[in-house]
């Protein structure tokens, strides 16, 4: 059994969860999700994710009733801790009431030379901590109440910060006034789309490259068009950079400039991921719903000369993955949000049944008031 720690958008990583293993999680609680995996797929697979911070194996368990919950703890840990050879751990605690300072002292009457390495006071570690813990050595135990049953959770691996901080930061070409998706999000949709090296991926609205570059580093080809000569510029540029840093060994691609409106049929293409045009750049919220409204049909013609023109090019099964906006805007009571409804052909697309009863995945991050919603369509 897997433990997955879902991060700061769940819904987004439990559904590339689903769509990267092919399977439904048996349990989901708190922001995190329970698999039925074996240890082996999932160790082979997590570099792949965009979305999930962190995830562990169920090194035990116990009902919650258990009379005395330190002392069952305690004889796991032990068992863990006791033939490893740096024996410092720390403790994360979802739901579980204990007394770590106790704890770890009676633990450490038990075992000798046990160290807890981070602060007593904090219930839960961040994957900050969690990664400086385990780099030096250690280990995480989490421990996980869920109706009736304590799980007791080591942390196998933890998502590569710096990495994704490098991409994000670094590279070359940047435009901050058209707005550039996040690169865990880029990376998210990418796998989305179910595409490995013997498909090709189109992103009509390519922009800077953010999503060109994700499938360049999972091995993907990639066929990238916008109407604009500098973004297509920007994105070249960005994907040399890739090379160049060393973050991928060669890339194929072809970028050039084209607006989707005059997209000639590729017939390589295998499935799109994309972020088309999501309004004006805007930095406070409208002032109120009917202007946010205004704003999507404004904007909408694009989505509707989207949909038509994978309709077009994609065949059965294949995917079709973008994002639409959703606008902040001022009421009554402070800050709500309109999610714009678009009306797509049921007989033309179905949304894939290992998603279906997640709902919408949204991608809002602190002080946006615009935030991406994330659609997953299928060709019927
Ligand atoms: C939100 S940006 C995409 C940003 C991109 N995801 C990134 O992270 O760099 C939208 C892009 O759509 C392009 N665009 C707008 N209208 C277009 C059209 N009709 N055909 C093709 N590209 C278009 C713009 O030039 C812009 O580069």
């Amino acid at each position: 059994m897997i433990v997955f720690f879902l991060g700061s958008h769940p819904e987004v990583s439990l559904a590339e969860l689903r769509l990267v293993f092919g399977v439904k999680e048996v349990i989901r609680w708190l922001g995190i999700a329970l698999f039925d995996l074996e240890g082996e797929t999932v160790s082979k697979n997590f570099f792949k994710l965009g979305g999930t911070p962190r995830y562990g194996s169920v090194v035990g368990e116990f009902p919650k009733s258990t009379e005395n919950v330190e002392n069952a703890l305690q004889s796991l840990l032990v068992k863990q801790l006791k033939n490893v050879q740096r024996k410092e751990y720390v403790l994360s605690l979802y739901g579980v009431r204990v007394d770590k300072r106790r704890f770890h002292k009676n633990l450490k009457d038990e075992l000798s030379g046990v160290k807890y390495d981070g602060k007593f006071e904090e219930p839960q570690h961040t994957p900050a901590a969690s990664a400086h813990v385990l780099l030096r050595g250690g280990h995480e135990f989490s421990a996980i109440s869920h109706n009736e049953t304590i799980y007791v959770v080591k942390t196998e691996r933890v998502q590569d910060a710096k990495f994704w901080s490098i991409v994000d930061a670094e590279r070359p070409a940047r435009d901050m006034k058209i707005g550039m998706l996040p690169s865990k999000l880029a990376r998210m949709m990418v796998n989305f789309t179910k595409t490995d090296d013997s498909g090709k991926i189109w992103d009509p609205f390519v922009g800077q490259g953010t999503i060109a570059m994700q499938s360049a580093m999972l091995g993907i080809p990639v066929y990238g068009t916008d109407k604009s000569l500098v973004s297509i510029e920007n994105a070249k540029q960005n994907m040399l950079w890739l090379v160049k840093k060393g973050l991928v060994a060669q890339t194929t691609h072809k970028l050039f400039v084209e607006p989707i409106e005059r997209a000639k049929l590729e017939k390589s293409i295998t499935a799109i991921a994309t972020e088309p045009f999501l309004g004006k750049p805007r930095f406070k919220p409208f002032a109120n719903e009917f202007l946010a409204k205004r704003e999507w049909r404004e904007v909408s013609r694009l989505y509707g000369v989207l949909l038509q023109t994978a309709s077009r090019f994609l065949r059965k099964g294949q995917r079709l993955i973008f994002v639409k906006p959703t606008f902040a805007f001022l009421a009554e009571n402070g800050v709500r949000w309109y999610n714009p409804p678009l009306s797509t052909s049921t007989d033309a697309w179905k949304i894939p049944e290992l998603v279906k009863d997640i709902g919408a995945l949204l991608w809002v991050q602190r002080d946006n008031v615009v935030g991406r919603e994330i659609v997953i369509l299928e060709k019927n």
